[in-house]
């Protein structure tokens, strides 16, 4: 199984829709479909309005006509904007978007999708964040009843006999490398505000996610903070072989940048990227 790895493509915001479409154009030149999977990890539209949830549905349809199998799990910015989610919002994007977030299964997280050798678990890193205190030190909350039902989903036998591939929005690693993404090269405030509020900018339930993920989970795949980076090192510690935070495809705040995707071959074990340019 190969899996087409995008994420955060915020149409709506600048050009993102051409950009998008730039991404479809060169995932249109790749070849054997039926092998692959192309898994978007949420923020698709930069706010849940009406207009950008039709556009954003047109390129997902686009990429379905074309052949390609496609499961979404949605972002903070699907259900809401940068500042709030909302739950009129949220309930609206699932039901517009039924069709790539659950494809034939009830409508509830975890989403199990089984392929020949892949069981694809998609998670709502939003469920738990919808009210006002719940967003309090939060990036992102799974909630109890959802890692729950996920530690049942990990448990099934047709899922232990798969490559686990788990999919959700925000990050669960709390970053602290010398060069720090999220603050890049800005001066000395930046730096002090970005290490001294992280660890209360998180997804507020991590620990308990990847406790739940640990050594149960082969691949975890991710968006939310561009970043971009492979977080394998991070994941491997929780017997995670391949963790990878897609970036934003359309490389959204980041004209230094370069657009890209990932292509994750889950039975070879090898992670490529390709490189798209600006239209
Ligand atoms: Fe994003
Ligand atoms: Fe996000």
């Amino acid at each position: 199984m190969k899996i087409i790895h995008l994420s955060d493509t915020h149409i709506g915001r600048d050009d993102n829709e051409r950009r998008t479409q730039a991404l479809l154009a060169d995932i249109a030149t790749l070849r054997e479909k039926s092998g692959h999977v192309v898994v978007h990890t949420g923020d698709l539209i930069n706010a849940g309005h009406p207009e950008e949830m039709r556009t954003g549905r047109a390129v997902l349809d686009t990429l379905a006509t074309q052949g390609w199998r496609i499961l979404l799990a949605p972002g903070n910015h699907d259900y809401g904007d940068s500042l709030h989610v909302d739950p009129d919002w949220a309930s609206a994007f699932r039901g517009q978007f039924a069709r790539y977030i659950f494809g034939d299964q009830p409508a509830q997280f975890p989403v199990l999708t089984l392929t020949e050798d892949c069981a694809f678990i998609g998670l709502d890193s939003n469920e738990a964040e919808m009210g006002f205190w719940e967003r309090w030190m939060a990036e992102g909350y799974l909630g109890t009843a959802q890692i729950r039902r996920l530690n049942a989903v990990l448990d099934q036998a047709e899922v232990r006999a798969r490559t686990v591939v788990l999919y959700l929005h925000h990050h669960p690693f709390f970053d602290a490398p010398v060069v720090r993404a999220d603050v890049g090269d800005h001066g000395y405030l930046g730096h002090l505000f970005g290490w001294n509020t992280r660890r209360f900018r998180r997804l507020k339930d991590a620990y308990s996610l990847m406790q739940c993920a640990r050594d149960r989970v082969d691949v975890l795949l991710f968006g939310h903070q561009h970043f971009g980076l492979d977080y394998s090192a991070e994941g491997q510690r929780y017997g995670i072989r391949t963790a990878l935070d897609a970036s934003s495809s359309t490389a959204t705040q980041m004209d230094t940048d370069r657009m890209r995707y990932r292509v994750i071959d889950t039975v070879a074990g090898t992670v490529t990227t390709r490189f798209v340019a600006f239209p």
